[in-house]
């Protein structure tokens, strides 16, 4: 059994979203806005959002018009959830394991959907079969992940990023790619906390396939070209810090 390790770090996960979320240029924000956008029409779907935290997604998704069940192996993040859901009478919350989700029928949801989740998942092969499972044929299957070419492992404690004498942003570092597996960065931050499982783009375009998915699109939100004055904003204008991988089961 997974420990539910946000349970020790729920509120300090939920601050950093809420900062992620009111600042536009953020990968959070940015990510989101595109799964918002691919998801499109949601009027009357089930949909799952799996790892679904603080229900920052699942509130929006319900609010597009879908029937929404938000899924998590934190109580604590779900009791975040609940508690910022009260309003909302089409959305509903189950603490369950994205590798089986046992509570959740077969061929039950339109759409699943999961944010910057399945780094924090051990094994991915039973996620995609437990999404496989729950899915609906002809049911669409898209997640958002920190991009898994630009945020490989072990880049800590060198900065990952190379900035000039001026400080702006020049590179960002990639070492150990091909080490796929969990690791963590150390630090005060949530990688720091929790660490996450690394796996090659590769790992998990070819499990999707392999799992009787097929691929619709991939997108890596960046932000629009332009000058901007902080390196975390440069960064993001050059290097895609998520993947978005849009699918569906035939
Ligand atoms: C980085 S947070 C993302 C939360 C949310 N999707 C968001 O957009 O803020 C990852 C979430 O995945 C959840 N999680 C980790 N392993 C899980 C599992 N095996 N099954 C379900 N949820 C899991 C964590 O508890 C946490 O809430």
């Amino acid at each position: 059994m997974q420990t539910p390790k946000y349970d020790q770090i729920s509120a300090q996960y939920a601050d950093l979203l809420r900062w992620g979320l009111e600042n536009s240029w953020t990968h959070f924000a940015i990510t989101v806005h595109i799964l918002l956008e691919i998801a499109a029409d949601l009027k009357d779907l089930r949909v799952c959002d799996l790892g679904c935290g603080e229900g920052h997604l699942a509130r929006s998704l319900a609010q597009h018009g879908a029937i929404v069940t938000g899924v998590d192996l934190s109580t604590k993040m779900l009791a975040l959830a609940k508690a910022r859901s009260a309003e909302i009478s089409n959305l509903d919350y189950v603490n369950d394991d994205a590798q089986s989700l046992k509570k959740l029928g077969k061929a039950s949801f339109d759409l699943v959907i999961s944010n910057l989740a399945f780094m924090d998942i051990p094994d991915l092969n039973q996620t995609y079969q437990a999404v496989q499972r729950i899915l609906k044929p002809g049911g669409r299957f898209i997640f958002s992940i920190l991009h898994p070419c630009f945020e490989a492992p072990f880049q800590i404690p060198e900065s990952q990023v190379e900035t000039d004498t001026e400080g702006n942003f020049v590179a960002c570092r990639v070492i150990r790619y091909t080490e796929e597996g969990y690791w963590n960065s150390g630090g005060d931050g949530i990688r720091g906390a929790v660490g996450a499982y690394h796996r090659k783009i590769s790992t998990y375009i070819n499990g999707l396939l392999d799992n009787g998915f097929r691929l619709q699109q991939l997108h890596e939100p960046t932000l629009p070209p332009g000058n901007y004055k902080t390196p975390d904003k440069q960064w993001l204008s050059k290097v895609p810090k998520t993947l978005i991988v849009d699918s569906y089961k035939p």
